[in-house]
C-alpha cells in the first residue's frame, strides 16, 4: 500500500512510519520541522527512516502544498500532523493551533473528498473530553474540552465526520490518551521528568499532582493505528488507552526508582487546561478494532530512560 503520514518527524509520526514500512508498505512522510520544539530532535527521529528506499520524505507545510497532488495514488492517510501542547495554546498562540489542527484538517478532508482513499485516520486526543462527568470516559460521553487545544482538536474530529457523513471520505478518529515512550516530545510530563534526572534539575508539578492520566506506551498507540487500516468503522472515534492510569505522583516515584536518584519537586499551580483526570473505557477498540494495549508503565517507563540518556549522548538532550 501506499500510505501518507503527516507529521512523520514527530513523536507519533516517526514511529508509526517505521511500523507501516516494517509492514512493507511504501511511505510518504510530510513534516515541516514546526518550532514547537528541537528541529535536531526530529531529524534524529527519522535518521534511519530516511535510509529506507521505500521512505519518501518531503519537508514541506502542509498549509503551503498542493494536497490534491500530494494524495494523489494513496491509500491510506495516518494524520498527526498537529500543534499538539495543551497548556500552551492560550492567547496569542490559539491562531498556530488554529491553522495547524483546524485549517490543514479540513484541507485534506476537502482533497481527500475527491478521491478513492480506503481510510483516513485522524490522530485525535483524550482533551475532547476535558470536564465530562464520566469516569472512564467512553465514545458517548459528553464533551467539555477544558483547553484551546482540545477544542481545536475536537473541532477537527467533527470536520472528519461531517466528510464522511456528506462526501464519504472514510475517516477513522483515534482519541489517543497521553502517549508516552522513546521519542517522546520534550514538553511532556516523563520526557520533562527523566531529563531532570540526567541533569540533576528540578521538576515542577502542576497542582498537587494527585490527577491521574491513562498513559499509553507508543508501540501500542501504533497497533491500534494498524489495526485501523482493516477494522476502524469509518464514520467513528475510539479511544485508545493505555490501561496504566497512575496519578503523576506515582510516576515520579517509578522515575526515582528506575532512574536511582531522588528529584527535587516544587509544587505549583494548576495550569489552565489541564485535566484532573483521564481514565479511556478501551471496550470499543477491543471489540472493533482488536486493540490490546500490551506495555505497562515499568516497561515503557524503562524504555524511556534508555533514549533518553542516548539522546544525552548525543548531545540531543533539550530543554
Ligand atoms: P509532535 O509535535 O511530535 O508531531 C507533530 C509533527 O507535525 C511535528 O513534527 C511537526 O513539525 C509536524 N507539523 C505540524 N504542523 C505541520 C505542517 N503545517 N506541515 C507539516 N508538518 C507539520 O506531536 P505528537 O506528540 O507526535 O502528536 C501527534 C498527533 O497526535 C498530534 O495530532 C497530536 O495532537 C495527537 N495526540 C498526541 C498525544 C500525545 O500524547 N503525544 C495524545 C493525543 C493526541
Ligand atoms: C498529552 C499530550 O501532550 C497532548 O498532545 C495530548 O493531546 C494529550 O496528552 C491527550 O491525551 O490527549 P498531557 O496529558 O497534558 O497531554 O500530557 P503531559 O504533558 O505528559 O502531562 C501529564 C500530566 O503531568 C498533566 O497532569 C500535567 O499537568 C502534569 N505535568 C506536566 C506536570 O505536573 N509538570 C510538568 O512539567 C509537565
Amino acid at each position: 500500500m501506499r500510505i501518507l503520514v503527516t507529521g512523520a518527524a514527530g513523536f507519533i509520526g516517526s514511529h508509526l512510519s517505521e511500523k507501516l514500512i516494517e509492514l512493507g508498505h511504501d511511505v510518504i512522510g510530510v513534516d515541516c520541522f514546526t518550532d514547537y520544539y528541537s528541529k535536531d530532535i526530529k531529524r534524529n527521529n527519522i535518521a534511519s527512516l530516511i535510509k529506507n528506499e521505500r521512505f519518501q520524505f518531503i519537508e514541506a507545510d502542509l498549509l503551503k502544498l498542493d494536497l490534491r497532488k500530494l494524495i494523489s495514488g494513496i491509500d491510506y492517510i495516518y494524520h498527526q500532523a498537529a500543534q499538539a501542547g495543551v497548556r500552551p495554546s492560550w492567547g496569542k498562540s490559539f491562531e498556530v493551533y488554529n491553522r495547524l489542527n483546524i485549517l490543514i484538517t479540513q484541507r485534506l478532508l476537502e482533497a481527500a473528498a475527491k478521491t478513492n482513499i480506503k481510510r483516513l485516520i485522524f490522530a485525535s486526543s483524550s482533551s475532547v473530553y476535558g470536564d465530562t462527568p464520566d469516569i472512564p470516559m467512553t465514545e458517548h460521553s459528553l464533551l467539555y474540552p477544558l483547553s484551546p487545544y482540545g477544542v481545536t482538536k475536537l473541532a477537527a474530529e467533527q470536520l472528519c465526520y461531517l466528510y464522511w457523513k456528506n462526501f464519504q471520505v472514510p475517516v477513522v478518529s483515534l482519541r489517543y490518551f497521553t502517549v508516552y515512550g522513546p521519542r517522546q516530545r520534550p514538553d511532556m510530563a516523563f520526557n520533562r521528568f527523566i531529563r531532570a534526572t540526567i541533569l540533576g534539575e528540578k521538576i515542577e508539578i502542576y497542582g498537587d499532582g494527585e490527577q491521574t492520566r491513562d498513559f499509553t506506551y507508543i508501540a501500542d498507540a501504533v497497533s491500534a493505528n494498524m489495526l485501523c487500516m482493516e477494522n476502524g468503522s469509518p464514520g467513528n472515534v475510539y479511544n485508545i488507552g493505555g490501561g496504566s492510569r497512575i496519578t503523576v505522583n506515582k510516576v515520579i516515584e517509578k522515575i526515582e526508582n528506575i532512574s536511582g536518584s531522588k528529584l527535587e519537586v516544587s509544587y505549583q499551580e494548576v495550569q489552565k487546561g489541564d485535566m484532573r483526570h483521564t481514565y479511556a473505557d478501551i471496550s470499543k477498540a477491543k471489540d472493533e478494532l482488536g486493540y490490546a494495549p500490551s506495555i505497562g508503565i515499568d516497561e515503557g517507563l524503562a524504555n524511556e530512560v534508555n533514549w533518553l540518556n542516548e539522546i544525552n549522548k548525543k548531545g540531543l538532550l533539550c530543554r
